[in-house]
């Protein structure tokens, strides 16, 4: 019910953007299509200053840029820049060129985000936690100090919005019984419970069709990890999450056979207008504060699902097995948040 009030009754009132960005840089990864070419779009008609769209195809970006610099106001420079999530390498040179080529950074939009149906591996993780998780933790983590330098330097608060997903919900996140044992006992990082989420065959792999709402509620507990331990009051960015409810968008591309047929059905019943789904993404990078490790939902701050709420010893835990393979890629890297 609470689906399809979000989906029916909320859609109508979600805010149309009208903050004046003029100075601002906004950067937003996943843009050359989908929630985030159209929060790029909603940004450049509002004058921001400059915007970086940040894709895995040059080829599609500059075909984004060209489309929105139709809709754009005068004045705003759009660039487009390389990022392939699904390769570590990439993440840590784009973000490289943010921290040394931008004088600011204002709002950050980690977005990119895939549904991989069928199982591969990539830097050693399941494809989708990889880019849904681990490259979006990391990015965070390498643009942090770009938005504090930029609070430091103009006196504001800058925001990294990570796109989650209300499909968080659909997950009781079983793997998390892989480490029973050490959390109940207070244990170190052993990286049992990701070992567990990168396991197709899982619990005989029952649980195989929920990887993409696990990789969206792995990202629910890291950011509320970096809240809990860098709390509103002692620093100096918003980090917040953002669910923009079932939209249009090209998402379930790679879905096949029943799961084509179910989602093309949902989203013809319900969905949002890819439009109104980015309206959500714009509200996540003024909600400020308050919003500070929290899930927004229908531009409200909301409350994650029960699994998130109930196991706040599985949080702590995964976040030191996060942190543990950040700190494998990039030494030190987890300073930064
Ligand atoms: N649409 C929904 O109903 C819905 C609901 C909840 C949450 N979300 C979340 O919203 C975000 C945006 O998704 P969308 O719905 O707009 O889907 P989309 O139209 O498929 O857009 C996803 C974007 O992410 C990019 N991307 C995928 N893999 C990447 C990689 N390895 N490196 C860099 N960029 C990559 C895509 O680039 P390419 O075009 O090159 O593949 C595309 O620009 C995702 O995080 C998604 O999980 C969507």
């Amino acid at each position: 019910m609470g689906f399809l009030r979000s989906q029916l009754l909320e859609t109508r009132k979600l805010p149309y953007p009208s903050t004046p960005y003029a100075g601002q840089t906004i950067v937003i990864t996943g843009s050359n299509t989908g929630l985030g070419k159209e929060a790029a779009r909603h940004y450049a008609r509002l004058g921001a200053s400059r915007l970086i769209l940040a894709v895995r195809n040059l080829e599609k970006g500059q075909a984004a840029r060209k489309d929105i610099e139709t809709t754009a106001a005068k004045g705003t420079v759009i660039d487009v820049w390389e990022l392939d999530m699904a390769k570590y390498a990439s993440v840590q040179a784009f973000a490289a060129r943010v921290n040394v080529e931008l004088s600011r950074v204002d709002i950050f939009h980690a977005n990119a985000g895939v549904v991989c149906p069928k199982y591969s591996v990539t830097e050693g993780n399941e494809t989708s936690v990889t880019i849904n998780y681990v490259s979006t933790f990391l990015l965070a983590a390498l643009v942090l100090p770009k938005l504090k330098a930029t609070a430091a330097e103009f006196g504001t608060r800058p925001t990294l919005a990570i796109t989650n997903s209300g499909a968080h919900e659909h997950t009781k996140f079983p793997h998390m019984s892989a480490a029973a044992t050490t959390i109940k006992n207070g244990g170190a990082s052993d990286g049992a419970i990701l070992t567990a989420v990168n396991d197709q065959n899982f619990a005989g792999g029952a649980h195989w069709k929920e990887q993409y709402p696990v990789s969206k509620l792995l990202g629910v507990f890291a950011v509320r990890s970096i809240a809990k331990e860098h709390p509103a009051d002692r620093y100096p960015v918003t980090v917040n999450m953002v669910s923009p409810g079932l939209c249009h968008s090209e998402l379930s591309r790679e879905a096949e056979g029943v799961q084509k047929v179910a989602f093309s059905i949902m989203k013809a019943a319900v969905a949002r207008t890819t439009e109104e789904g980015s309206r959500t993404l714009v509200d996540a990078g003024v909600q400020g504060a308050k919003s500070h490790g929290q899930y927004l939902a229908d531009c409200r701050i909301a409350q994650p699902s029960a699994v998130v709420l109930d196991n706040p010893g599985v949080q702590d835990r995964l976040w030191l097995e996060l942190k543990a393979k950040l700190e494998a890629i990039q030494p030190g890297v987890t300073e930064n948040f």
